[in-house]
């Protein structure tokens, strides 16, 4: 009997906890979610616009665009970003977008990597994960991505840094609360490739998660590390059937 109290009480604080998800948009200010609502003025855009551009562009020694092989983006490539991270048949492993991107360049085009954050990286990113906007995440976590995706949930739970805090304690047990004049939100991966005021810059989720390392003094993991692929997994899961809402705007 007690044992069925505690478990029922263990169970309330659970279910207590996990709140509803909610996108990280709720807790900005007025004038971010004036920006993003607005692709004129969204600064993003413009990386979304480049993409389009370098979709067109014959690259490489086998001097191919995206679009000679893939037709019209806003076809072959719709609601591809939101069902990303999955295992990848092609490089046998579970891949992100700017993966999948990568993997079309070097083996497809015969060009070079396109390095992590740069140009051509991001505006790709963000033009493809244009197209999926609106759409719900969903990913599979079973079959061959069920190994990285326990991972990704113990990395969530794995307090780290000097600050020797987890994702989960500011993302979970801290939302809403402030930080240093931000609000910390639920830590969604919604809005990425997103404009972030303080970068004056766009960037990646894995730009946005090495700066939550940094935050708490921990290593930064390399980018397209498979530690933070198994995050993003991980993220995309908890975020499930919230809206894919990239380019974002961020503070
Ligand atoms: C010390 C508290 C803290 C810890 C620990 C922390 N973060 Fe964050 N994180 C923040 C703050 C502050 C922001 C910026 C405001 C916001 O959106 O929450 C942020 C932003 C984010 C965002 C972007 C949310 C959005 O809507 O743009 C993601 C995703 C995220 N964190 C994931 C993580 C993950 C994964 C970990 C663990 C590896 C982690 N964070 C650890 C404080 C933290
Ligand atoms: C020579 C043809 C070719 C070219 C050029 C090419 N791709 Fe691909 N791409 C493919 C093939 C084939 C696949 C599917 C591989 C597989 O089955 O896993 C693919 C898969 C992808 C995927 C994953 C789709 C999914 O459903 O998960 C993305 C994203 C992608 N390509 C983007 C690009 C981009 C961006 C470019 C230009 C930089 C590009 N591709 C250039 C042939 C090409």
């Amino acid at each position: 009997m007690k044992r069925a109290v505690a478990l029922a009480l263990a169970l309330l604080a659970a279910t207590a906890l996990a709140e509803a998800p909610r996108s990280g948009l709720a807790y900005q200010g007025e004038d971010i979610r004036r920006l993003q609502a607005d692709d004129f003025a969204n600064p993003a855009m413009l990386w979304a616009e480049r993409g389009a551009a370098a979709w067109q562009q014959r690259r490489g020694t086998a001097n191919k665009s995206c679009a000679d092989c893939h037709g019209a983006a806003e076809q072959s490539m719709r609601g591809v970003a939101a069902r990303l991270p999955a295992w990848d048949a092609r490089l046998q492993r579970v891949s992100t977008l700017d993966q999948r991107i990568n993997a079309c360049t070097v083996r497809e085009q015969g060009a070079a990597e396109l390095p992590p954050e740069s140009e051509p990286a991001l505006a790709l990113q963000t033009y493809l994960a244009l197209q999926s906007r609106g759409m719900p995440l969903r990913v599979a976590v079973d079959g061959p991505a069920g190994p990285v995706f326990y991972i990704g949930r113990e990395l969530y739970r794995t307090r780290i840094g000097q600050m020797n805090l987890a994702c989960t304690h500011c993302h979970e047990q801290k939302a809403g609360k402030t930080l240093l004049a931000e609000q910390i939100s639920q830590g969604q991966p919604t809005a990425w490739p997103a404009y972030r005021m303080d970068w004056q810059a766009p960037g990646s989720i894995e730009r946005r998660l090495r700066a939550c390392f940094l935050g708490v003094r921990a290593e930064m993991p390399a980018y397209r590390s498979e530690d933070l692929v198994a995050l993003q997994l991980y993220l995309v899961w908890r975020a499930q059937g919230l809206a894919l809402e990239a380019p974002g705007v961020r503070r």
